[in-house]
Formats: C-alpha cells, structure tokens, sequence
C-alpha cells in the first residue's frame, strides 16, 4: 500500500504532487512527496494507527464510498487505489461541489450525487466493487451499508463501517450500540474480519470490518 506509517503519524504518496486537500502537511521521503493523513479529520487514518491490519487496499481496487463529504478521506483512498477507481456517493449539494472541484484533479474518484439508503438508483452508474466503505453518519446506516454491500460488492470483496454510537441513540451505553450492530452484521450474513475503536481520535465510535459469509 502507499501508506506512511511511523510513530504517531500516517501519510499516503501524493498522486498529484504540490496539491493538498484539506489543508494537510506534505513532506518528501526518498523523492516521494506524502501527504499527512489527519486522524482527527478521517476515521479510517484512526483505525489504521490504532492497529487496523487486515485492510490491504490494492492500487487497482474499484471502491464505493458511502458519505464521502468534501473528500478528505476518499483523496487518501485515491492516493492508494492510483489505479483504482473510487465511486464517491454524497446527498449533501454543498459537500458535493467541493468534492466534484477535487474529482477534477484526481481522476480516480468519480462523484455520485445521491441517497447511500436508495442504492438502487445509482445502480446503473456503478460496477462491482472490492470494497464498499461508509460514513454516513446516520440511524439507519447499517441497513443501507447492507443493501450496498448486496448490490454491488464483489463475492470477495471487503467492507468497512464506521459506527458513531451517538448516531444511532444518544440514550445509551456505547458498547451496547456496537454488540447490537455487530450482531445485525452478523445475522445478515456477514463476518467481522477486524474491529477496532477510535479512540482517542474519536470518541465512542467504532469500525467493522467485514465479508460475506458462503
Ligand atoms: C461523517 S461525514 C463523512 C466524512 C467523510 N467520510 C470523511 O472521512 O472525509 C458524513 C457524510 O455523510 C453524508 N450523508 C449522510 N447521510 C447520507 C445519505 N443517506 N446518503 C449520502 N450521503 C449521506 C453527509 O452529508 C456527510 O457529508
């Protein structure tokens, strides 16, 4: 993978030397130019320096990004999936013009202005996926990581959840939230390859990684 890791800090290899994102540090590593990747802006850097290790994204993998926001994690994506292509869905017009300004330097990311829970109508616009990814923040967000997952992810493809447990009810105790979704994963027929909390770059959330279950 493109990925930098030492210490405390992770970097991806810029794809398109001198531009930054968000406002991220870029540094050079025997010529290479990096670009820090934030743990407090994106929860995928925060899985991945709390120990995240079986998620090896391949330079070629086709990717569906539910949530993708203004893009600051799925430009890292795009840094490692170079040759990939990654199918960025977004509801919010706001965020999306920020994101279609990045998918104008960044080639691998086409943009999907849409509702990640009605995956059926962007199902014309997308192919199978190695990996489906999503943020979007939301109650229901497990069922519509699901029907994704269903429509468009590969047999032996991967997928990630980020689960913010205050999302999904402010009432109770984070752990609960997280063995209820582990278990509506599970009987969905899915198996959890890795979880790992965010803490301390996120509090009380939690990632699952996952595949389908032959
Ligand atoms: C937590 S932010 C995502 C941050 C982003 N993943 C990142 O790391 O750069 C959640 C995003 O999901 C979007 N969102 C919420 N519900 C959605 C839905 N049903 N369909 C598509 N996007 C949605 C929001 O507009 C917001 O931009």
């Amino acid at each position: 993978m493109n990925i930098y890791v030492k210490d405390e800090e992770i970097a991806t290899k810029n794809i398109v030397p001198q531009k930054r994102v968000y406002g991220e540090q870029l540094f050079e590593e025997n010529g290479e130019e990096f670009r820090f990747w934030n743990p407090n802006r994106s929860k995928l850097a925060a899985a991945f320096l709390n120990g995240l290790e079986k998620l090896e994204i391949s330079q070629d993998w086709k990717v569906l990004y539910l949530g993708a926001s203004t893009g600051t994690t799925v430009s890292h994506i795009s840094d490692i999936a170079k040759d990939g292509l990654i199918y960025a869905v977004e509801f919010s017009p706001v965020s999306m013009r920020k994101l279609v300004r990045l998918c104008e330097i960044r080639p691998n990311i086409a943009p999907i202005l849409a509702d990640a829970t009605k995956p059926k109508k962007y199902m014309d616009l997308l192919e199978k996926v190695d990996f489906v990814y999503c943020d979007v923040a939301q109650p229901n967000q497990t069922n519509a990581f699901i029907d994704n997952i269903n429509l468009f992810l590969k047999d032996v493809g991967l997928a990630m959840i980020m689960i913010k447990s205050r999302s999904i009810d402010v009432n109770q105790k984070p752990q609960k939230i997280f063995k209820q979704e582990e278990k509506k994963l599970k009987e969905k027929g899915f198996s959890i390859v890795e979880k790992v909390k965010l803490e301390p770059y996120e509090k009380d959330h939690i990632c699952f990684l996952v595949k389908k279950n032959f």
